[in-house]
């Protein structure tokens, strides 16, 4: 069965709400008729008027980051249920920045997944290995233990919410996008450790998509292989044009 395919976009640190409208009002036009699941994560201060914006299209709309707790004594952060409340149907966490900047480990990336999951989120969790990683040969064990780490305790069940977003990080914002064989052979590597945790038939529909300078003209190639489900996208999905000629290149 291939799964049906998912473009999404990171935003990262990029858009106020004002913008967020203007981008989502051409955007969701353009899109309107594409088969392909679209997802926009706009910064926090976004995510409201982003959402009210794609309301009535079939552009989910999501967050970037979230804490584990609920609530508490937390200065300036924002928890699974107000980010819900706010319009957003997914989270992507674990990505790279946040690991790297923020100091985020397998064990509070576990602990946020739980959180999400429990709050009825779509979660895109963010694994992929470093330059120096990829160099060493240690993409594998990078990947198992990001995986093993982030999913620990994850019922099947609550697996059905799952999204993986391979993200080498040296493709990252580089403009040196990973091979389509490349990428796949990574892919491949984490459905078997879906396979090993959630059985065959699970692992089959956990969409995995692709991270790291992804652009219009190289779409259709890696949608072609065999374990990529989509991308997820930073820099190409600020512009209208470019994001919409991704979608349009992920479509059968
Ligand atoms: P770029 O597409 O800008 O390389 O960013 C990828 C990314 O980090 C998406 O989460």
């Amino acid at each position: 069965m291939k799964l049906n395919p998912i473009i999404a976009g990171n935003w990262k640190m990029f858009k106020t709400g004002k913008e967020a409208v203007e981008f989502i009002s051409v955007f969701a036009p353009k899109v309107k008729n594409s088969s392909v699941d679209i997802y926009i994560a706009p910064p926090f201060t976004a995510i409201y008027q982003a959402a009210a914006a794609a309301k009535g299209s079939s552009i989910l709309i999501g967050a970037q980051n979230m804490h584990a707790e609920q609530e508490g004594a937390y200065t300036g952060e924002i928890s699974a249920g107000m980010i819900k409340a706010a319009g957003a149907e997914f989270v992507i966490l674990g990505h790279s920045e946040r690991r790297q900047h923020f100091h985020e480990t397998d064990e509070g990336v576990n602990l946020k997944v739980k959180s999400a999951l429990k709050a009825g989120l779509i979660v895109i969790l963010c694994v992929g290995e470093m330059q120096s990683e990829h160099d060493q040969g240690l993409t594998e064990e990078v990947l198992r233990r990001q995986i093993e780490g982030g999913l620990k305790d994850i019922t099947a069940e609550e697996a059905a919410s799952l999204v993986i977003a391979y993200e080498p990080v040296w493709a990252i914002g580089t403009g040196k996008t990973a091979t389509p064989e490349l990428a796949e052979s990574a892919h491949a590597f984490i459905r078997k450790l879906l396979t090993e945790q959630y059985g065959e038939k699970l692992a089959s529909q956990i969409s995995i998509l692709y991270g790291g300078s992804v652009k219009p003209e190289l779409t259709p190639d890696l949608m072609e292989m065999p374990n990529i489900n989509g991308a997820l996208v930073g820099g190409a999905s600020l512009k209208i044009e470019t994001f919409a000629a991704i979608v349009a290149g992920a479509t059968k």
